[in-house]
């Protein structure tokens, strides 16, 4: 599994010709999901009808509707016909202020719209260096199970992505990613035992063309959640590739 956050980048017709791209080479047997910004969602999904690559929107609001001017629904990404969404990013959660709480809430919202939530967990540079990597993760990653359950985590996803790592060029190394998605393994296990063997956990962070093979190689990284690297076609296709290898 392989997704694609474009972030606030490109313009209408970049976003087709990517979208196109990235669909022409995605090998078979690979799962590859893009996430343009919410005005490009409706084109880029009428481009790709019929491909087997999905579509899905960087975020969601925490509330099912209402009065939230500039926000996007559940319901309204879903309507759209896009299949998956991520939530808590950690540009969302550091530069918009959401709370785990709020993530939580978007996460279960999308589940009830069957949306394919992703979630993201991760440590700033200084929580890794006072030794509480483990501890924020994993508060993170138990707001979530605790709304809606191992059964609901894993219905959607995770991604592990160190805040140090994304956009950073410095990922974490095959070795700390593993050691992470174990201990998140772990946190689900204590939940529900085959969903903690069958939820599939996402490494981001600098995932680059060059570094995926080893990351793939780990036992408990099943895919990639790429920024910077996905703006590239090529690029995102030979992560891509990586995955199927
Ligand atoms: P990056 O971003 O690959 O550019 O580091 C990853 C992410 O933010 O999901």
């Amino acid at each position: 599994m392989v997704a694609g956050n474009w972030k606030m980048h490109g313009d209408l017709q970049r976003s087709l010709t990517l979208a196109r791209e990235v669909a022409r080479g995605v090998p078979e047997g690979v799962e590859a999901v893009i996430f343009p910004p919410f005005v490009y969602l409706q084109p880029v999904i009428g481009a790709l009808d019929g491909a087997r690559v999905s579509v899905g929107a960087q975020d969601i609001h925490s509330e099912r509707e209402g009065a939230f001017t500039g926000a996007v629904s559940a319901a309204m990404v879903k309507d759209i016909g896009a299949s998956h969404v991520i939530v808590g990013h950690s540009e969302r959660r550091a530069i918009f202020g959401e709370s785990d709480e709020m993530v939580a809430a978007k996460f279960e919202l999308a589940l009830s719209v069957t949306l394919t939530p992703i979630v993201c967990v991760g440590e700033t540079l200084d929580e890794r260096e006072s030794g509480n990597a483990r501890s924020v993760v994993l508060r993170q990653l138990e707001r979530v199970l605790a709304r809606v359950g191992a059964e609901g985590l894993e219905a959607g996803m995770i991604a592990y992505e160190p805040v140090w790592a994304i956009g950073t060029g410095q990922s974490a190394s095959a070795e700390q990613a593993e050691e992470m998605h174990a201990i998140i393994r772990e946190a689900v296990a204590r939940h529900d035992t085959a969903a903690a063997g069958r939820i599939r956990v996402l490494y981001g962070g600098s995932v680059k063309a060059d570094n995926a093979p080893a990351l793939f190689s780990e036992p408990d990284i099943d895919g990639a959640l790429v920024g910077g690297a996905s703006l590239k076609a090529e690029e995102f296709l030979e992560i891509c590739r990586a995955a199927g290898r």
